[in-house]
């Protein structure tokens, strides 16, 4: 265990927290005298100074409106936003830059496969697979539907360690399947779903698939063609880049035949009162003016995580779960919900007789910022009969000295509830 820790430890400092952290303006200040331990990046993760300048570059040294204009400011804006566009594309490994549709996050992503693709193809009796962890934006949107339509929602158990029970899952499947949409990652308990089988099983019986890869994105390499995934989507805020932008990737064959869904400027290709035609991929389904400023700064934030690396996150984030489980298993009044082989760094956590709100605001007085709650994620609490958890979720700028101030933080905890 020691052999491997130190091996782990090896591969970790390969990647240079310190010099990360340093990209990171906000944690140069302190909260309450105390270092910043920010362990609420799976709600969003910090932004690179990178990121902040395309932000501030754009509004400084060259807006204006995009796709519209054919002055330079406008077309420089244009060309910048649409490099996120071909970025994305690399990102994912999507087929065509047209499959890219730029959306506000996951959240919008997933109403607009909804109330498109969802409206056209979900009939009465369809089946729509989903499961018990999702997060509330991969439920809400399809229960909506499914209500419409008379549609059915079918829920995938998960098993005490925080696992899907596949084989149920295999149960479920039928030729009333019409959708299979889950987590790539939950965001909850941190299990990794097995998507890349379980969207082959979906297609199998003929059921399409989308994948929720907002906890995906900062951690690990996506690849939608080897997946598979018919629909997939993110948003850039957890991925070190800004808020209000995301992307939903669709099958170019699949885009092409859904109707569009917000009606507006951009989507259209000719509008008259006799009728109204629509732009070409990807623009269809962008109505109105998008997020520039977040467009072209998200393009910087994939820039700078695929710089680090996949493999360096990966092995670094594996060597904080590893510590931060050892040490919080020194609580034997605690208990971590989420225990699956393959995990993400996050750690969702109940202590006896603390609720999860004491045990973040104690933390929070230590400078340690954890997500408390159910985290928008109500079935997966019911599942293991509590009413919300305390989480930790790590990022590249996490180190172990994080880990032992959450843990000094839960001793604090202990002395006054234990
Ligand atoms: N979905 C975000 C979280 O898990 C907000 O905290």
């Amino acid at each position: 265990m020691q052999v491997a820790e130190n091996i782990q430890k090896n591969v970790s400092d390969a990647l240079d927290v310190a010099a990360i952290r340093a990209d990171f303006p906000i944690f140069s200040q302190t909260v309450y005298g105390k270092p910043l331990t920010f362990l609420d990046s799976a709600a969003s993760a910090q932004k690179p100074k990178c990121v902040i300048d395309a932000e501030t570059g754009l509004y400084e040294g060259y807006y204006a409106n995009i796709h519209r204009g054919i002055y330079k400011f406008s077309q420089d804006a244009t060309e910048a936003y649409e490099r996120t566009r071909e970025r994305v594309k690399t990102f994912i490994n999507a087929n065509s830059s047209k499959e890219c549709i730029f959306v506000r996050g996951a959240t919008e992503g997933i109403n607009l496969v909804a109330q498109t693709w969802g409206r056209q193809n979900i009939e009465a009796g369809d089946e729509i697979i989903l499961s018990w962890m999702e997060h509330h934006s991969n439920i809400v949107p399809w229960q909506m539907l499914a209500q419409e339509k008379g549609a059915v929602i079918k829920v995938i158990p998960v098993l005490d360690d925080g696992s899907l029970d596949i084989d149920a899952f295999h149960e479920l499947l039928s030729n009333k399947t019409k959708l299979l949409a889950i987590a790539h990652i939950s965001n909850s308990i941190g299990t990794i779903n097995p998507v890349k089988s379980m969207i082959a099983k979906a297609h199998s019986v003929g059921a399409k698939t989308l994948i929720d890869g907002c906890q995906a994105a900062p951690h690990m390499k996506i690849d939608v063609q080897d997946l598979n995934a018919d629909f997939y989507t993110f948003s850039a805020h957890k991925a070190y880049g800004p808020t209000g932008i995301g992307v939903v990737y669709g099958k170019e064959t699949l885009l092409d035949a859904m109707p569009p869904w917000h009606g507006g400027g951009d989507m259209i290709s000719t509008v008259s009162f006799d009728g109204t035609t629509y732009n070409d991929l990807p623009y269809k389904f962008e109505a109105g003016t998008p997020n520039i400023a977040g467009g072209i700064a998200m393009a910087v934030a994939l820039d700078y995580i695929e710089a680090i690396g996949f493999d360096k996150i990966a092995a670094h984030e594996a060597d904080l779960l590893q510590y931060a489980t050892r040490r919080l298993s020194e609580f034997n009044s605690l208990r971590i919900l989420g225990t699956a082989p393959d995990k993400t760094a996050l750690i969702s956590f109940v202590m006896n007789g603390a609720h999860p709100h004491d045990v973040g605001t104690i933390l929070d007085r230590q400078g340690v910022a954890v997500r408390v709650g159910h985290h928008c994620a109500q079935p997966i609490m019911d599942r293991f009969e509590v009413s919300g958890t305390v989480r930790a979720s790590f990022g590249i700028y996490n180190d172990r000295a994080d880990v032992d101030r959450l843990v000094d933080g839960l001793k604090k905890v202990m002395d006054i509830f234990g």
